[in-house]
């Protein structure tokens, strides 16, 4: 079993409660003094103007901008060379600018990773994770869920040997003391903060979670289809047309968990109804992972999640990403296994049409279908929703110039529309 991660790095954090709203207070209370919405409200997707935007953008939390720099500190990784902004490149919306499948990490960056690196935008509104009496699995943060929060998740990264591979609490605080903002962290958290390590960690670590939720950066809601929504630009045709695609039960189908309808409050859409499903992307012999054929990932019911390896239904499935930006995204899905959006359509909806264009064959011409998952987890795959409820003998969901349309709008969830 390959190694992943100290097992201390995903515990709870010992964050006192009282802690907790004392600094989530401070941090309402100056934005509400600035009239900013940068708190973690951004739903509501009110296109607010520039001007309003850039008060927002100073109205940070002492926390929160304390958070920023550690969100883009080298420093704090072994290598000298990785911070979170360099997997979560703000330049890209939050997730890698080149097309690896996986990212490098470690000591000296020759350490690969295990799954494609995600954007950070539109997690803000993420729910804790939970699984409803029906077997309904939602919510929660990395692919599988297993974080029950943001400030539990930026433990991981800074302590996992194939990222920024620190041996221990107490070596990421030797870091932190080294940096020109340890002494505004002691102002922020008091004189004490730095001495014992894991208290030290926790604080870390809520810094960043509060630098995800409260910068508007992470959750800007202004792409065409965000200025759309509010009636202030029109789409194309091509755009129009690829939206019904999109949503319709009987094509794509796509809106079934990649919402793309506003809320009953007037929320703004996320694309993600935060469900987890097993979509059966092919194997990926990019990770190096993968080498071992006894190796598979299997989402939410391990290697990395312990917590639910008896629930074999469960196995394979993976969470439903915000397609926010994914026309900025250089790899598709948790391993990264498509490198554009037409060949990430194409699998959708030639899956089960024409299976041999996605996996691999067998020595005796038998496409091995759903490759990526042992024999006995292959019936996990969904073959029951549209588009993948395909055979053989059926057309596909949608046709090429159909894919093109969806492509089409697909873009015009791209933050930053001018
Ligand atoms: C070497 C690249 C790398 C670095 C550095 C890195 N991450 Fe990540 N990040 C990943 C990968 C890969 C995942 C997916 C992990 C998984 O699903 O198990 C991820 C997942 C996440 C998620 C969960 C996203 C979701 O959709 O639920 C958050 C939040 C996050 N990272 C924040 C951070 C923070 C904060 C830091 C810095 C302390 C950081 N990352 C550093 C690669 C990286
Ligand atoms: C039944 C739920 C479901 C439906 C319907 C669905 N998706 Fe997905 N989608 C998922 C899940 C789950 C993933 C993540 C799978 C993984 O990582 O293995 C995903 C991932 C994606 C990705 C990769 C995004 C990224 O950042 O890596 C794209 C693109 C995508 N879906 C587009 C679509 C389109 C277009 C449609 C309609 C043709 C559609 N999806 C229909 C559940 C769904």
């Amino acid at each position: 079993m390959l190694f992943r991660g100290k097992p201390g790095s995903r515990g709870e954090p010992c964050l006192s409660v009282g802690f907790e709203i004392l600094a989530t207070t401070i941090s309402l209370l100056l934005t509400a003094m600035l009239a900013g919405c940068g708190g973690s409200s951004g739903g509501a997707g009110s296109g607010a103007d520039s001007s309003l935007e850039q008060i927002a953008a100073v109205s940070l939390s002492p926390v929160a901008k304390l958070g920023e720099k550690i969100f883009k500190d080298r420093s704090l990784s072994a290598s000298g060379k990785l911070a979170c902004a360099t997997c979560h490149n703000p330049d890209n919306a939050h997730a890698p600018a080149n097309d690896l499948a996986v990212q490098m990490g470690g000591p000296d960056l020759m350490t690969p990773g295990f799954r494609a690196a995600p954007s950070l935008r539109y997690l803000d509104l993420t729910p804790a994770f939970s699984i409803a009496k029906d077997g309904k699995v939602t919510g929660g943060f990395d692919r599988d869920g297993r974080a029950q929060s943001l400030a539990v998740q930026a433990a991981r990264p800074l302590l996992a040997p194939h990222e920024m591979a620190n041996a221990s609490a107490g070596d990421v605080v030797n870091r932190l003391k080294q940096t020109s903002y340890a002494k505004e962290f002691s102002q922020v958290f008091g004189s004490s903060a730095l001495d014992n390590p894991d208290t030290a960690l926790d604080r870390m670590t809520f810094a960043l979670q509060q630098y995800q939720k409260e910068d508007p950066d992470f959750h800007p809601y202004d792409s065409k289809y965000d200025q759309f929504l509010a009636g202030k630009v029109k789409l194309s045709s091509a755009e129009l047309r690829g939206l019904a695609l999109f949503n319709n039960p009987n094509q794509g189908n796509c809106a079934a968990c990649h919402t793309s309808k506003k809320g009953a409050d007037g929320s703004a859409p996320l694309f993600t109804d935060f469900t987890f499903d097993n979509i059966g992307v092919p194997r990926n012999p990019d990770i190096p992972a993968t080498a071992d054929a006894t190796y598979f990932d299997l989402g939410l019911c391990g290697p990395d999640r312990t917590d639910l390896t008896e629930r074999t239904n469960l196995c394979g499935a993976f969470k439903v990403p915000s397609l926010r930006n994914v026309a900025t995204r250089k790899v598709f899905f948790h391993n990264g296994r498509f490198k554009n959006l037409r060949d990430a359509l194409g699998f959708y909806v030639r899956r089960d049409t024409n299976p041999e264009e996605w996996y691999p064959a067998a020595a005796d011409g038998t496409v091995m279908k759903f490759n990526d998952l042992p024999d006995r987890y292959k019936a996990n795959v969904n073959t029951t929703e549209m588009p993948y409820n395909r055979t053989r003998s059926l057309a596909p969901a949608l046709s090429t110039p159909e894919i093109d349309d969806v492509i089409q709008f697909l873009g015009t969830l791209t933050d930053g529309y001018q």
